[in-house]
């Protein structure tokens, strides 16, 4: 595997590019592939058979295009599939999973929200790591339909302030002190659901820690790029507007039917 070859992203949809934003702050020199499964989101009420067998499509259209490194930038396949990727593919993966940890260590009122997909709140891994902070209590709540808004471009639409309120009030009611955000599409909701929840709440998503976990990656494996070729790809097999809104104009969203 040679360094300078690209670190490979993928997701549902464009909800990971919240994490390939905090990835390539932290490692602009590496060049990155990421692609948008939208024609086949959302993942959160597929069956795992499903899931898994989207994931392994994205992944060996990644690894056909040389990625040294694969993130699954995505709480739904990571907690149903990253076992399966791992098991059948011989490159370092990183997945992302809901920020329990550091909600549960640091909650007072020991209790803390998630927001997630149908998907990953079900998932045997989500399960086991409730399970180990049994003396917080996790209030869970999937974000249906909330994906499908955005990748239709309707962040700020009334539907989704709408469902959004529906989701988090009775939370709020519950005395939680930490929102966790649990799917890769919902930090862009960040604004909206502060003007919805009491300031004392803190909302937290991975996509940091996922970054850092990235860049411990590549010094482990001796990875990192050291040549000056640097690029950042995009592929989409929707349209591409809402991606291209996303990232800004700096970089182009190529549609590709993959
Ligand atoms: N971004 C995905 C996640 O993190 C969305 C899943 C979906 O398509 O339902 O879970």
């Amino acid at each position: 595997m040679s360094n300078k070859n690209p670190i490979g992203l993928f997701d549902s949809g464009v909800g990971g590019t919240s994490i390939w934003k905090e990835v390539h702050a932290l490692l602009p020199n590496e060049s990155t592939i990421y692609l948008a499964d939208s024609k086949n989101a959302p993942y959160g009420q597929k069956t795992q058979e499903e899931i898994i067998e989207l994931s392994k499509k994205n992944t060996e259209f990644l690894l056909k295009n040389n990625c040294k490194l694969i993130i699954v930038a995505c709480n739904t396949a990571t907690t149903n599939a990253i076992k399966a990727l791992r098991a059948s593919y011989d490159v370092p993966f990183i997945g992302i999973e809901p920020a329990i940890k550091p909600a549960a260590l640091h909650s007072k009122t020991q209790k803390i929200g998630i927001l997630a997909t149908q998907g990953t709140l079900n998932s045997e891994l989500f399960h086991q790591t409730v399970a180990l902070y049994s003396d917080v209590k996790v209030v869970e709540q999937i974000g249906f339909d909330l994906v499908k808004l955005i990748e239709n471009g309707e962040m700020y639409s009334k539907k989704m302030i709408l469902l959004l309120e529906e989701y988090l009030l009775p939370m709020v009611a519950q005395d939680i002190d930490y929102l966790v955000l649990g799917c890769t599409h919902y930090p862009y909701l960040i604004p909206q659901i502060q003007k919805i929840i009491p300031k004392h709440i803190k909302i937290i998503d991975s996509g940091e820690a996922v970054a850092k976990q990235t860049k411990n990656i590549l010094e482990i494996n001796n990875l990192f790029n050291t040549s000056k070729n640097v690029n950042q790809t995009f592929y989409i097999n929707n349209p591409p507007e809402v991606m291209q809104e996303l990232i800004g104009d700096k970089f182009k969203v190529e549609y590709k039917d993959f």
